[in-house]
Order: C-alpha cells, then structure tokens, then sequence
C-alpha cells in the first residue's frame, strides 16, 4: 500500500511574516498525521523554510527549476540551487507554467531528468482543460504530457517521481472533480506507468490537484489511485491545510 503526500503549492503568494505565521500554524498540527506533507514556496523563501523547516515534518520544496545545469540563462534556478536549499520536492509542468509561460512537454521532460539527477523528486503536472475534456481528450492529453517524461527519463527512474493530475478547469475554480472522475484518469495514468515499468509503477505516489479542500479531501483521497493532493488555495491556511492532511488515512 502506498503512502499518502499532501503538497501545498503557494503559488505566488506570501511575505516572510506571513510565512512564519503559516508554516509555524502547520507545525504546530501535524502530529499523528498519516500523510507526509511538503510546502512548494516561491523561490526567495526557500531560505526561510531551511531555516523554519530543518529537522521538522514538513518538507519544503520549489516551483520550477531550469533544465540548464548553469551559466547565462537570465531568471532560472538550476536543480543545485534548489538543492542547496534543502527541497525536496520540485513541481513541473504545472498547468499556469504550460500556459503562461509556453512549456512544452519535452521541456518538462527535461526539467523533471535534470532534478532527478539531482536527487530531487519531481512532482510532474499534467492535466486537460475545459475544452479538451468535453472534446473527449482527456486520456489522449494526459498521455502525452506524462509519456514525454517516460521516454525523456526511462523505466529506471520512473520510481524517483510523484505524478499530479490536475484538470485545468478545477484550478482555482471551486469546482472539482468528482472522486469517480478523477480515480478514472488517475487509473488510466497508472496504467500507462505500469508499461513502462511495472514494478514501479505501484510505488508512483499520483496525487489530485484542483480546488481539493477540507470538505472533499477524504472522499478524494479514499479512490485506490489517489494518493494524496497538490493544494492551491486552500494551502494557504494553515487550518485548512491541516484538515486535508488529516483528512489522509
Ligand atoms: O498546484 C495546485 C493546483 O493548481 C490547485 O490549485 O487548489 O487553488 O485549485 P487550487
């Protein structure tokens, strides 16, 4: 049986005093939780969570990372950098990045291999929009989002990922998927996981990103192929965070 993860995405929020306030709420609850939790903080404030964090439960991490090892690449932040910060866990190919900043799948691909190389885990975002759901693409879209990471990293290193379904059109909208329609889409991708590397394919954490809140987390969390959450809003709070990492059985 797999373990459960729950990641809080700040996005771009946050201020060092709200920060402390925040992650001091979180540490102050997670005893006995079942669940093992991460905080992706914008770039700058990663210091902050290796000087709050250090030794704690709560594991810290960032939002992107550059494919580039380093040099001239004006903005990026290479994997050692993040490193050097003491993340753990990265997301890529978040669905705001694909959109508005024109990430290709290929990019991604070679984002989450440079943080693997990195001893970090990727947490890989793929998801379908509005559109592309009621055009009957869901699978067809996901598939090639998460099948670009598969080739560009190989069956060995499937294990050192987590995957995060995320349906565009549940982020940041209060509406989300039910538990049936996001365990089937979690379903398919750990399907197509397990043709790629069988074994590991059941130690993959696949985690579901879209207005996920206290009120629906156990339910979503309860599918067999949902492993947890990648929280926008709703991480922002350090009681709410706290109910859907409780809400982790
Ligand atoms: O990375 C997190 C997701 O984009 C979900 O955001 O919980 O605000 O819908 P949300």
């Amino acid at each position: 049986m797999r373990s459960k993860l729950v990641v809080g995405n700040w996005k771009m929020n946050g201020s060092r005093e709200a920060n402390a306030l925040l992650l001091t709420g979180i540490l102050a609850g997670l005893a006995n939780a079942k669940a093992a939790a991460a905080v992706c903080v914008p770039a700058p404030y990663l210091y902050q969570c290796h000087d709050l964090l250090q030794g704690s439960e709560l594991a810290w991490g960032a939002q992107d990372v550059s494919c580039q090892p380093s040099g001239a690449y004006t903005g990026e932040v290479c994997a050692s950098m993040l490193q050097d910060f003491g993340c753990r866990y990265v997301i890529v190919g978040h669905s705001e990045r694909r959109a508005y900043h024109g990430e290709s799948s290929e990019l991604v691909a070679k984002k989450t291999k440079a943080l693997i190389e990195a001893g970090m885990t990727p947490i890989v975002c793929v998801g379908e929009t509005l559109e592309q759901r009621e055009a009957g693409q869901t699978m067809e879209v996901v598939n090639e989002q998460l099948g670009a990471v598969l080739d560009k990293i190989g069956p060995d290193a499937l294990a050192s990922i987590v995957l995060a379904y995320e349906p565009v059109w549940a982020i940041g909208t209060g509406k989300t998927a039910t538990p049936e329609m996001a365990q089937q889409v979690h379903a398919g991708l750990r399907e197509k996981l397990r043709a790629c590397n069988a074994a590991s394919a059941e130690k993959v954490l696949v985690l579901y990103g879209g207005s996920m809140k206290p009120d629906n987390a156990a339910d979503l969390m309860a599918q067999p192929d949902i492993d947890g959450g990648l929280i926008g809003g709703a991480a922002l709070k350090a009681a709410d965070f706290l109910a859907i990492i409780h809400a982790a059985k």
